[in-house]
């Protein structure tokens, strides 16, 4: 079941992505060699809270932390540990919910930490924009087919795997409504896109293989190879004349 929203749920929507955006931004100011995941997940739900959310991870499906923060061949669903420490030259991707009057927030992105390898670097590039090419395709009257396809197509024009075992997700009263919005797929196939939809889109993206392993603590996605991955996650609302982006990554980028 698909559920439409009003234009007051969308505005509900978009305050609980715009405090995702904030958080994301604050937790962003304190990436530097040094800290621990554990720290940065403090900041984040300390954050969260102090602006009359609640984290909308913790505790979701037996979730321990506020936020996912995976670290260069994590994928994403990292648990944050005092055991990981940054250090220059990672990357360190962010994922973050909020549930505030009734409706979710859920946005990520990944930083990266000082100097990094040019190679990785176009990873976080090529990711982030096939995040903006999917959500291009996001406008009623297209199907969910037109942004995977879009995704998957500037992503492995430049070589990279596209992570095929998770994917985005509608996004309202809960943080995973249907439809499912996968990151590879066929133009034109899958479910019609109507105005008032709200979806994830989110994008996982690999230097190497796309191949992942599930790690036993029931949690982390890293990749096979070993090599990095990156992800970016968008909320957007679906509208007659195109997407209407509920996540602001320019309030993160103007603190980097
Ligand atoms: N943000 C993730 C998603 O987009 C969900 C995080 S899993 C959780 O699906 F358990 F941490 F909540
Ligand atoms: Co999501």
């Amino acid at each position: 079941m698909i559920y439409l929203k009003t234009e007051e749920e969308i505005e509900l929507l978009r305050e609980n992505n715009i405090l995702v955006s904030r958080a994301l931004a604050e937790v962003g100011r304190h990436i530097k060699p040094g800290v621990t995941t554990k720290q940065l997940d403090t900041i984040a739900e300390d954050f969260i809270r102090s602006h009359g959310a609640t984290p909308a991870f913790l505790g979701y499906q037996g979730y321990p932390a506020s936020a996912c923060i995976s670290v260069n061949d994590q994928v994403v669903h990292g648990i944050p540990s005092d055991k990981v420490v940054i250090k220059e030259g990672d990357i360190v991707s962010v994922d973050l919910g909020t549930f505030m009057k009734g409706f979710v927030g859920d946005s990520a992105y990944t930083f990266a930490v000082g100097e990094v390898a040019p190679e990785v670097r176009q990873l976080l590039d090529v990711t982030k924009e096939a995040l903006y090419r999917g959500t291009a395709q996001a406008k009623a009257g297209n199907r969910v087919g037109d942004i995977s396809a879009a995704v998957q197509d500037y992503a492995e024009s430049f070589g990279y795997g596209v992570v095929r075992e998770l994917e985005g997700h509608g996004l309202g009263r809960k943080m995973h409504e249907a439809p499912g919005v996968p990151n590879f797929g066929m133009r034109g196939r899958g479910p019609m896109l109507k105005q008032g939809m709200v979806i994830c889109i989110e994008p996982m993206i690999t230097m190497g293989g796309r191949a992942v392993v599930f790690e036993r603590d029931g949690w982390t996605v890293r990749t096979r190879d070993r090599k990095p991955a990156a992800h970016f996650e968008f909320a957007v609302a679906i509208r007659q004349d195109g997407p209407d982006v509920l996540t602001d990554f320019s309030i993160i980028e103007q603190s980097l």
